[in-house]
C-alpha cells in the first residue's frame, strides 16, 4: 500500500506521546517528519521528548526538527499540570543517542513538503506557532499541502479559559492564520476529544500488550487529561484517528473563525455552524464521535506498536 506521507508538529505531552505512537506504526502513514513547538512544556523539553519517545521506538531515522520556543504574539503558558513537570512524566525513557536536525522545524517542514512527489498531510497536535510561520514565511508550501488536520478548538467551550482550548488559546493568532490560510483543514476539537476515552478496563488491556502498551500505562497513571479512573481524554490521537478511521466521526464543512480581540474569550474558536458570520465555509469540523469505536480503535493500534 502506498503509505500517505506525513508531518507531526507535537508539543509532547502524553497524549501527543501516544499518537506519535500510533502514527509510526500505522501500515498507512509514513512520518517523514516531527517537529517540535513549545506547548505543553517548553521547546526544550517538547524536544527532547521527541527524540526520547523515538528512541523508544528505535525509529532514530526520522528526523526532529526544532520549532518555536513562544508563541507569535502572546506570552507563553504551559500546560505542565496536565503532564507534568518533563511533560512525559511517569515513564523512565532512555536518553537519546541523536541531536534535533540543524534546521529549523520551519525549514524543514518546508523542504519536505517542497521535496515530496505526493502531497504532505500536516498533522498539528500542539500550538499551531509553527504552521503559522511556515505560512507566512514560505507560502509556496501550500501547493504540496493535502491538509491539516489539527486537534484544536472547540465547537463548545474550552479547557484553557471558558471559550478557549488549550492549542489555540495559547496562541490564537497562529491559529488564526492557519483558518486564514485557504488549506484544506480539518479542526478535530476539544469537545469529540473530551469523548475520546480511555477507561481503566482499556487501560489494563493495553498495560500487558507489549512495550508501548506498557509506557502508556504508566504515563496514564500521571496524565491529568481526565482522570484514570473515569477515562482519560486521548485529544491528539483523535486526529490521527481522523486519517485512519474517519467513519468514527461525523464531520460537517463549516466556517471557523478565531477570537483575537476578545477579553475575556480571545483563542475561542467560532465554529459557524449556522452561519450567522456569512462567510465562505473554510473548514471541515469534526462534530461526534463514536466514543466505544474510538476506544476499540485505539487499543487495536496500540496492539501494532511494539
Ligand atoms: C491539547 O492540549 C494539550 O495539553 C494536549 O496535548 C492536546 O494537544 C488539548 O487541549
Ligand atoms: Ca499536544
Amino acid at each position: 500500500m502506498n503509505k500517505r506521507p506525513i508531518i507531526i508538529d507535537t508539543d509532547p505531552g502524553i497524549d501527543d506521546a501516544l499518537a506519535i505512537a500510533i502514527a509510526l506504526y500505522s501500515e498507512e502513514l509514513d512520518v517523514k517528519l516531527i517537529t517540535t513547538v513549545a506547548g505543553n512544556v517548553g521547546i526544550d523539553k517538547t524536544t527532547y521528548n521527541a527524540l526520547r519517545l523515538l528512541k523508544f521506538f528505535d525509529k532514530e531515522n526520522i528526523p526532529v526538527a526544532v520549532g518555536a520556543d513562544k508563541p507569535l504574539i502572546r506570552p507563553y503558558e504551559d500546560a505542565s499540570s496536565v503532564h507534568g513537570k518533563s511533560g512525559m512524566e511517569g515513564y523512565e525513557f532512555e536518553d537519546p543517542t541523536v541531536a534535533p536536525i540543524t534546521e529549523n522545524a520551519v525549514n524543514a517542514m518546508r523542504k519536505v513538503i517542497m521535496e515530496s512527489k505526493e502531497a504532505i498531510t500536516i498533522v498539528a497536535i500542539g500550538p499551531l506557532t509553527n504552521i503559522a510561520l511556515l505560512l507566512k514565511v514560505y507560502p509556496e508550501v501550500k501547493e504540496n499541502i493535502k491538509e491539516v488536520v489539527m486537534m484544536g478548538g472547540s465547537a463548545s467551550r474550552g479547557n484553557k479559559g471558558v471559550m478557549s482550548e488549550y492549542n489555540v488559546g495559547v496562541d490564537p493568532e497562529a491559529a488564526y492564520i492557519l483558518f486564514h490560510s485557504g488549506l484544506d483543514i480539518t479542526m478535530v476539537g476539544l469537545d469529540v476529544g473530551m469523548k475520546a476515552l480511555v477507561l481503566p478496563e482499556d487501560s489494563e488491556a493495553i498495560k500487558s500488550m507489549n512495550k508501548t502498551g506498557d509506557m502508556a500505562y504508566c504515563l496514564f497513571k500521571k496524565y491529568r487529561g481526565g482522570s484514570f479512573n473515569t477515562g482519560l481524554k486521548m485529544y491528539d490521537s483523535t486526529a490521527i484517528a481522523y486519517l485512519l478511521a474517519p467513519e468514527i466521526y461525523e464531520v460537517v464543512d463549516t466556517y471557523i473563525d478565531v477570537e483575537l480581540a476578545g477579553t475575556m474569550t480571545a483563542g475561542c474558536t467560532l465554529v459557524d455552524l449556522r452561519g450567522y458570520l456569512k462567510q465562505p465555509n473554510n473548514a471541515k469540523v469534526c462534530i461526534d464521535i463514536d466514543a466505544d469505536k474510538f476506544r476499540e480503535w485505539f487499543k487495536e493500534s496500540i496492539r501494532k506498536c511494539i
